[in-house]
């Protein structure tokens, strides 16, 4: 029998162990606060941003949100980092990208101060990543290990295999799943855009995160039997809805549905773990600076 993994309900778990610890900041006189920038006119952009608002407000975490026009000069959007960063009542800044590409990414990043940066995309929060010594777990691969430990599936020993190599799931994922700490203890193939013969690799999986980007890329012939298959794909493509499009995953579910043991849906899989994660990050961030300690789920 295959599990499909119900996102929305393992993440309501963790939230709501996070809403405890939101009251006992609260106890304390303090609000974790989050900002979100937004400099995109892309429609999906602005309604992942809205949902983190609103799963923000939802927990008690204050929200800030900050929307600038799309051709907006770049030093607009450092000059408001550079604010945030002042601001005590802010505890996590997260910028929503992709940006446009007037906008280095880079220096964006960058710009966030490492202790804000919820995301964990600053250097200095990736390089402590590597080291073993995470401040901020990006919050998509973080909601992956947590979805993959709530449906019992260990990693340890285990071929993981990760197709997709971005900088905000692929490679901060292909991290985790190596260090030697809880979720990790795998042994770790890294597939993209490049990759020779990617049924062979993915055949040896017993984890597969699929993170490129590609509707439906993998399917069930190119995986093994039992394996473990977490979903990352939010694709829009054209259909005959109302939206006129549908959301599919970089997996075709139904036949990797038939092989594996446990698989994630689109929408309803990873989507919710992340936000889930991210406010994990921003109680995290206010538990840090105020010293107030919290029991993190
Ligand atoms: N765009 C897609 N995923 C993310 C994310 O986790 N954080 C930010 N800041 N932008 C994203």
């Amino acid at each position: 029998m295959t599990r499909v993994l119900d996102g929305n309900a393992i993440g309501d778990r963790i939230r709501e162990d996070l809403r405890g610890c939101v009251e006992t900041l609260a106890d304390a006189d303090v609000r974790p606060g989050l900002a979100t920038v937004l400099i995109s006119e892309d429609p999906a952009s602005a309604t992942y941003v809205s949902m983190k608002q609103d799963a923000c407000e939802d927990l008690g975490i204050e929200s800030f949100h900050h929307e600038l026009d799309t051709d907006a000069p770049a030093q607009r959007l450092y000059d408001r980092i550079d604010e945030l960063n002042d601001d005590p009542s802010v505890h996590g800044i997260l910028v929503q990208m992709p940006v446009p590409d007037h906008v280095d990414d880079r220096t964006v990043l960058e710009r966030v101060a490492p202790e804000k940066d919820v995301d964990g995309f600053h250097p200095e929060n990736v390089g402590r990543l590597v080291a073993g010594n995470a401040r901020y777990k990006p919050a998509t691969p973080h909601g992956i290990q947590k979805l993959l430990a709530a449906a019992d599936v260990d990693t340890e020993g285990k071929d993981a295999v990760v197709v997709g190599r971005s900088d905000i799931v692929g490679k901060p994922m292909a991290n985790l799943l190596i260090q030697k700490d809880e979720g990790g203890n795998a042994t770790v193939t890294v597939c993209h855009s490049r990759t020779k013969d990617l049924s062979e690799k993915t055949r040896g999986a017993d984890v597969l995160i699929a993170a490129a980007g590609v509707p439906e890329m993998i399917d069930g012939s190119m995986l093994s039997e039992g394996v473990a298959v977490v979903d990352v794909g939010v694709n829009r493509v054209d259909a005959d809805t109302e939206k006129g499009y549908e959301l599919v995953g970089d997996v075709e579910f139904e036949s990797a549905r038939e092989k594996a043991s446990v698989i994630t849906p689109v929408p309803g899989g990873v989507g919710p773990m992340t936000i889930t994660m991210l406010l994990y990050n921003t109680v995290k961030a206010a538990s840090r600076r105020s010293g107030v300690e919290v029991d993190l789920p």
